[in-house]
């Protein structure tokens, strides 16, 4: 995801914020750029490669402050233009930004006597900064009153020509300060600066920071606070990872943040509405037939959990296709048939053949995927952006979870528009949605718990995952990331089928992972427990309320209504983790996988 750099201080600012670039490069992204103080402000922006911009920037510029950004867009392609910072019409205000500014439509409308340049929803930052100026704000109160006006999530820095000051500011956000031998530091994570101090100050939601050469005024809902500073003991390697083992075990824990990104400014809870800005008219969604997805792996499971949403809130018929087995059938009126590629990457070649099927067959086509400007988005009528941030870990994650959250608005808009979802029942659905990040972050809180499970099962046999309905999906995810990073054998079931035939393999080292949730039939899924048991099998279970009599081992899932399977998963993606690392599997790159598939 974006990433923040920035000095101020004795040094030339252009190397150290050039460096913070390269550190920050690991995070992903597809475009960067910088502000240096030379007596005026310059800008240095590309897309593409940190490599490109640094060749583009010139090495050293006796600037005492510069502030750095690496992008990974959502608003807007990654083009130079678009490559942050970015600045006021004269050029006098320098920002980058990561997060999302929600109300930035209402704000570009109030400075219609304003140019923009950009495509991004950050370019109103400094526009407006520069109004507050003009009425005569001191450029930190300029920075305090245009926060004060943003909603979402953001970390933003700022730098004023003829000022010598940098300016931050957090919400929902990371930012964190770093104090030099001679001068100041500020990054969204330490790594940035990691070579340079080890002594650091985490801004926390609704802090102003105004950091000079001298030290860091930091400001609290409006009062000055001591700064506390922490000394890290980190080597500049684990930090890569964000002080994580892994990148996989790094992304499971960017779960709720990621969430919070895939969601920010898409719902209307009260209203029962979620607005994915779809060019898709009313009419057509309205006598639409069928909703055919197509999706490989991970995202195929994605799918599976969509269908059933599909089908229960908007009342479409939806069937899903691993996208190598894609036909289309001549009976289906293609003007009321969706096509429906689901791909984080927006590059698996299968997908991408798969949806020019549907295409071809003249069906309106449609894209949820990780990544803008990927091949997806120029194959399809229409793309929806899932906003995981870059995942690095051969094995999906948290790309799944924003799969599904995503799809789930998406089943909602549809149902509304399609008059087949109540307001109330849109409401609660939304509510449960807007629950995902902290019911998540509960199951990461017991990632101890997790740990302990897993090296108690560890040498099993192999591995069985069973569950119903929207459970269903998630045990053949819960046993694909098992399978792919551990080498273990495991399988996933709907947990009605074992008696139709797998229950044979079934023996007192066949560990069996179950989901027993809200939205999962547990009820039903009772007797499959009972059913294993009765043959020594040990049944874990991840469960939202009184299932767990029979349980081996208990994980609890808070209710998040149909989204209690999606939080379920996540004991299973620590599950498989734990279980790879004791077998000291290489898990961000099993061996035999690639993260983007471009080969049929
Ligand atoms: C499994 C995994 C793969 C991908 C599959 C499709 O952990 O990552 O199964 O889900 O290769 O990839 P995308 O979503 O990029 O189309």
């Amino acid at each position: 995801m974006c990433g923040i750099t920035g000095y101020i201080g004795d040094q030339d600012a252009l190397p150290l914020v050039r460096t913070g670039l390269q550190n920050l490069e690991y995070r992903g992204y597809d475009s960067a750029g910088i502000a240096a103080d030379t007596g005026e402000l310059s800008i240095y922006k590309r897309s593409g490669k940190v490599k490109e911009l640094l060749s583009a920037a010139p090495e050293s510029a006796d600037a005492r402050r510069a502030i750095g950004h690496t992008r990974w867009s959502t608003h807007g392609p990654p083009t130079d233009t678009n490559a942050h910072p970015h600045t006021n019409c004269d050029g006098s205000v320098a920002v980058v930004h990561n997060g999302i500014v929600e109300n930035y439509d209402t704000i570009k409308d109030e400075l219609a006597d304003h140019t923009f340049e950009s495509d991004t929803d950050t370019e109103v930052i400094p526009h407006l900064i520069s109004e507050y100026l003009d009425d005569g704000l001191t450029p930190a109160d300029a920075v305090r009153e245009t926060v004060n006006r943003l909603s979402g999530s953001y970390a933003i820095v700022v730098m004023v020509a003829g000022d010598d000051r940098i300016y931050a500011a957090r919400n929902e956000s990371p930012l964190v300060i770093g104090h030099g031998d001679d001068g100041m530091f500020l990054a969204s994570d330490v790594t940035a600066f990691l070579e340079e101090t080890q002594r650091v100050t985490y801004m926390q939601d609704g802090d102003l920071a105004v950091l000079s050469a001298t030290g860091l005024n930091l400001y609290r809902h409006g009062e000055m606070v001591d700064p506390e500073i922490e000394t890290l003991d980190w080597e500049a390697d684990a930090a890569e990872k964000g002080g994580y083992s892994h990148y996989m075990l790094k992304e499971i824990h960017e779960q709720p943040s990621a969430l919070r990104q895939t969601i920010s400014g898409r719902l209307d809870v009260d209203a029962g509405e979620a607005d994915l800005e779809l060019a898709i008219p009313d009419e057509y969604l309205q006598s639409l037939d069928e909703i055919q997805i197509v999706a490989c792996g991970t995202s195929y499971y994605a799918g599976e959990y969509a269908a059933r949403l599909f089908e229960e809130l908007a009342n479409v018929r939806t069937t899903v296709t691993i996208a190598s087995e894609y036909a289309v059938n001549d009976s289906r009126d293609p003007w009321r048939t969706l096509g429906l590629a689901v791909t984080q990457s927006g590059e698996t070649a299968d997908t991408l053949s798969a949806i020019r099927t549907a295409s071809d067959a003249g069906m309106k086509t449609m894209a949820v995927t990780n990544t803008l400007g990927s091949s997806v988005t120029r194959e399809t009528n229409e793309s929806v952006f899932i906003r995981a941030g870059p995942e690095i870990g051969v094995a999906a994650t948290k790309t799944f979870a924003s799969q599904v959250a995503t799809l789930g608005m998406l089943a909602v808009a549809f149902g509304r528009k399609r008059g087949e979802l109540s307001r109330d029942r849109a409401a609660t659905v939304l509510e449960n949605l807007r629950s995902i990040p902290g019911a998540i972050q509960q199951v990461l809180d017991r990632d101890q718990q997790i740990g302990a499970v897993a090296e108690a099962y560890a040498d099993s046999d192999s591995f069985f995952f069973i569950g119903r309905h929207l459970g269903y999906p998630v045990a053949l995810e819960g046993a694909l990331k098992l399978k792919e990073i551990s080498y273990d054998h495991a399988e996933g079931f709907a947990a009605g089928e074992l008696k139709h035939g797998p229950l044979a393999l079934v023996t007192g080292h066949t560990p069996v992972l179950a989901v027993l949730t809200e939205g999962a039939r547990p009820q039903e899924t009772q007797n499959n427990v009972k059913e294993v048991q009765a043959r020594e099998a040990p049944v874990i279970g991840a469960t939202t309320s009184d299932y767990n009599r029979y349980l081996d081992e208990t994980f609890s899932v808070p209710d998040v209504g149909v989204f209690s399977p999606l939080v379920a998963n996540v004991y299973w993606q620590l599950f498989a983790y734990y279980v790879a690392d004791l077998k000291d599997r290489s898990i961000d790159k099993p061996r035999n996988l690639a993260k983007s598939v471009t080969v049929e």
